[in-house]
């Protein structure tokens, strides 16, 4: 890539997220969209109008193409894994949606591949990549509130009509942790710098057998907990809390909220100070993560150090630690 040129984009998969993403790349002055892939060529070519791209391929051509620098694979999370090996092997740099892949081993195998072809690959995590997020962790970093005891998240939702169809289907990969669960747990080890030795869970199932309803718990090497609520059928009160030796932190809405309060003690009970923090993001958050890959692949860098490769793969072990212990399986592994 020519240090000058702008950036240029690929979709595979033409779907409801890649609308968003589609949005972004029209904001960032550093990037052009110049074609998306659908496996139905109605749907690539009805997207490429509707948002003004020149090539509407199928996954073969757009992989194929000289013209493209960088593939972003929205498709379900079961094709995650082929398609992000697919622009790999054709020399892509690739930012894929979250989950990275359905289990570790897949994801084991995409970054070994990205680093023996020195490509840029990462996990759309795009909340990291926010403002708000950088605040608070700047805040901890600070320790405001001292050592970081006990983090309590919760994210559940009642999913809408257009996302339950995959949401709720093993064949899609379907269940709470790999589409909901994961952006708690990727939260709390962004926050903390690091990953959970000890894992306890439960999950409560769907009659179509994924995982609806869940609980984990985490202690990490610092000795902090972690506890996450997350579900795709209950409406939660998507909170953190988070709990230091001098202090305590509320962010409502943490995925995306601009606003939070940072209370203060002297290590007892009586609140000293309360603190409102807000700091804006943009309306299309996914800007963010678009400025990291753009920055990163002008840099010569092969990964992000916000989401690091090894991380991502470490969260996909997280949660394929926890399906073991509730004994789930989808049906393609
Ligand atoms: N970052 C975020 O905020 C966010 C939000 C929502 C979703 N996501 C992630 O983005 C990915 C896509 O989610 P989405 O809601 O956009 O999905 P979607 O619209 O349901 O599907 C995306 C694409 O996947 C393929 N697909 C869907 N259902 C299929 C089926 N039954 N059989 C074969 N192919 C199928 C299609 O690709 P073709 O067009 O090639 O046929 C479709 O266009 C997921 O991994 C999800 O976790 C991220």
């Amino acid at each position: 890539m020519n240090i000058n040129s702008k950036l240029k984009w690929g979709i595979i998969g033409a779907g409801i997220i890649a609308h968003k993403m589609a949005e972004a790349l029209k904001i960032n002055p550093d990037s052009e969209l110049v074609a998306v892939a659908s496996k139905t060529s109605s749907k690539a070519q009805q997207f490429a109008r509707q948002h003004g791209i020149k090539h509407a391929y199928s996954y073969q051509e757009i992989v194929n193409s000289d013209a493209i620098d960088v593939i972003y694979v929205a498709t379900t999370h079961n094709f995650h894994y082929e398609n992000t090996k697919l622009a790999l092997k054709h020399g892509k740099h690739v930012l894929v949606e979250k989950p990275f892949t359905v289990n570790a081993t897949q994801a084991r195998e995409l970054v070994r591949l990205a680093r023996r072809k020195h490509l840029f690959l990462m996990e759309a995590m795009w909340v990291r990549f926010l403002p708000s997020l950088k605040k608070l962790k700047t805040i901890l970093a600070n320790h405001e509130i001292g050592e970081l005891k006990l983090i309590d998240l919760s994210f559940g939702v009642i999913i809408s009509p257009e996302y339950a169809g995959r949401l709720k289907d093993p064949a899609l990969a379907g269940g709470v942790t790999l589409d909901i669960g994961i952006y708690p747990i990727s939260f709390a080890c962004y926050l903390l710098d690091e990953l959970p030795t000890s894992i306890k869970s439960m999950a409560r199932f769907s009659a179509r057998g994924v995982d609806e309803l869940a609980s984990y718990l985490f202690r990490f090497p610092s000795g902090c907990l972690t506890t996450i609520k997350t579900s795709y059928n209950v409406q939660m009160k998507n909170e953190a809390l988070i709990y230091g030796s001098e202090g305590y932190i509320e962010f409502p809405q943490f995925q995306t909220g601009e606003h939070f309060t940072v209370f203060k003690h002297e290590g007892n009970n009586e609140v000293k100070s309360k603190t409102e923090v807000h700091e804006k993001n943009h309306p299309n958050g996914f800007i963010y993560q678009v400025e990291e890959v753009v920055q990163s692949i002008r840099a010569g860098k092969t990964e992000s150090h916000i989401i690091p490769l090894d991380e991502t793969v470490a969260i996909m072990e997280i949660m394929d630690t926890m399906r073991k212990e509730w004994g789930f399986r989808y049906p393609f592994e």
